[in-house]
């Protein structure tokens, strides 16, 4: 499919905080919403047939297998499977391994803004308020605090098998792997959720949400991993990565996109992503109610936890600033005062002077970017709560009933200590003793040309 070109007289746009120029490249409402409808029908058509080879196996008293396995065994044997193994491990033709191993450092580079960006516009800003995203999300039950954490993890562990190595990329690789078993997850979502509408009509509106994990909604993703990162997220917290580094991020992404059935065309170059990018932030009809549920626990999820300790005013002025304060409001927000504000100002000074050091000099780069990806693995891969590795087998099960509400943690419990915060009062301080010093130097140069007038 090729990407229709448009031409706009007035060209400037805006959307939550975030200005551009409406280009050829951007795409309309009408040409994007028909992609709501459409979704990875290869990967449900699979998943019915592996279904059906496991059902037969449970009932021969076999422990329930899990379902990569079940294709990697019986793919030579079925038509459709057979294609579906083929597509994924085919390479197409603008695949360029060198760039996409370069581009696998972006996340480790910049970890903690990375991070930061990913966690206050990504999932707060851009996922959670995406209607047909939170709809499917609200009955998963997968944002129930209890169980947010461990999700959370293992979307980190699915980052990092993709980008570890490129031979853990390539076909055959793990992490190549965990995303067919992810693309697995996804059609088993949607064949859930399909198969109750076939009972009751009434428990997703299509024409409201589109498809439940549509085309667009996967396009929107894919943005939010890679495009809104470089294009919005970093620039928001003080950081403007370089445009070669960029390309190689969003390079990585797109063969990501390829292996899980998601249109490619929208990522072929980083002024199409841009522009695919924005269009759906346009396009998208904002935050929902089920969006204030998700968004309410998973800040509940992150508040206060353990190690970082970061508290919900910080975290709610940063989806304030990095979105913007009408996002904020629709998502039921608060809106904590200036102390917070400094704080989160003094937050980004920090992680602007890391920046600018890594850029200035190269083996600070190469330490930060080695140190982060060994903390990173050792976090996520060792913690208790993975047990060794998800195999993103398919937990949370949408039923009638089911539907995520809004849940609270108990208040404290990780100490009084913040040190993320205290951190960033110290960086506001010295940000503004050093507005200040210049202040004080002109006042006492100037005061020694104006004498005082003696009557
Ligand atoms: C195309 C880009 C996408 C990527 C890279 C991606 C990535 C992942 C990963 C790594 C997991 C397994 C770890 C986890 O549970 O978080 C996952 C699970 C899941 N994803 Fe996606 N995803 C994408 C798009 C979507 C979209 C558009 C939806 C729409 C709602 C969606 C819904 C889900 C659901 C429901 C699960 C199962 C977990 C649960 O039930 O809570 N994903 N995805």
């Amino acid at each position: 499919m090729s990407v229709e070109k448009q031409s706009f007289a007035d060209n400037k746009r805006s959307v939550r905080g975030h200005d551009f120029t409406w280009t050829e490249n951007h795409l309309t409402a009408e040409q994007l919403m028909p992609l709501r409808q459409q979704a990875d029908d290869l990967g449900l058509a699979v998943v019915e047939k592996l279904l059906a080879i496991v059902a037969a196996r449970k009932e021969a008293g076999e422990k329930r297998p899990d379902l990569y396995t079940v294709l990697k065994e019986n793919y030579a044997n079925d038509s459709t499977l057979t294609e579906f193994w083929e597509e994924t491990h085919a390479v197409p033709d603008w695949v360029d391994w060198e760039e996409i191993e370069r581009g696998q450092a972006f996340l480790y580079r910049y970890l903690a803004p990375n991070i930061t960006g990913i966690v206050l516009q990504g999932c707060l800003g851009e996922n959670a308020s995406t209607a047909g995203t939170a709809e499917v999300f609200i009955r998963t039950g997968g944002f129930n605090v209890p169980v947010l954490p461990k999700r959370f993890l293992e979307t980190f562990q699915w980052q990092i098998q993709a980008t570890q190595s490129l031979e853990s990329l390539q076909p055959g690789g793990e992490g190549h792997i965990s995303t067919i078993r992810v693309r697995l997850l996804h059609a088993m979502v949607r064949h859930r959720i399909l198969k109750i509408v076939d009972q009751n009509p009434e428990y997703y509106d299509f024409e409201k949400y589109g498809t439940p994990i549509n085309q667009l909604d996967s396009m929107h993703a894919i943005c939010v991993f890679c495009v809104n990162t470089p294009f919005v997220q970093l620039p928001k917290l003080g950081i403007n990565p370089d445009p070669q580094m960029i390309k190689e991020y969003i390079a990585v992404y797109r063969y990501i996109a390829y292996v899980l059935g998601t249109p490619t065309e929208y990522f072929s170059t980083v002024e199409q992503s841009k522009a695919t990018m924005e269009s759906i932030m346009l396009s998208e009809p904002g935050p929902t109610d089920s969006s204030t549920v998700l968004t309410s626990n998973f800040i509940e999820m992150i508040r206060d936890f353990s190690g970082v300790n970061i508290s919900k005013s910080l975290i709610e002025t940063g989806v304030r600033k990095i979105n913007n304060d009408e996002m904020a409001d629709q998502l039921g927000l608060s809106k904590p005062g200036y102390f917070y504000q400094a704080l989160f100002r003094g937050y980004c000074g920090i992680l602007v002077f890391v920046y600018r050091l890594q850029r200035l000099l190269p083996f600070v780069d190469r330490f930060l970017t080695n140190m982060s990806k060994q903390f990173l693995v050792e976090t996520v891969m060792g913690s208790a709560m993975l047990k060794g590795g998800s195999k993103y087998e398919f937990k949370h099960v949408p039923s009638l009933k089911k539907r995520t509400t809004f849940q609270y943690r108990p208040i404290g419990g990780a100490g009084m200590f913040r040190p993320v915060e205290t951190l960033s009062c110290i960086a506001f301080l010295i940000q503004v003793l050093l507005y200040a010093a210049p202040i004080f130097v002109a006042g006492k140069v100037l005061s020694g040309y104006i004498q005082p007038v003696h009557v």
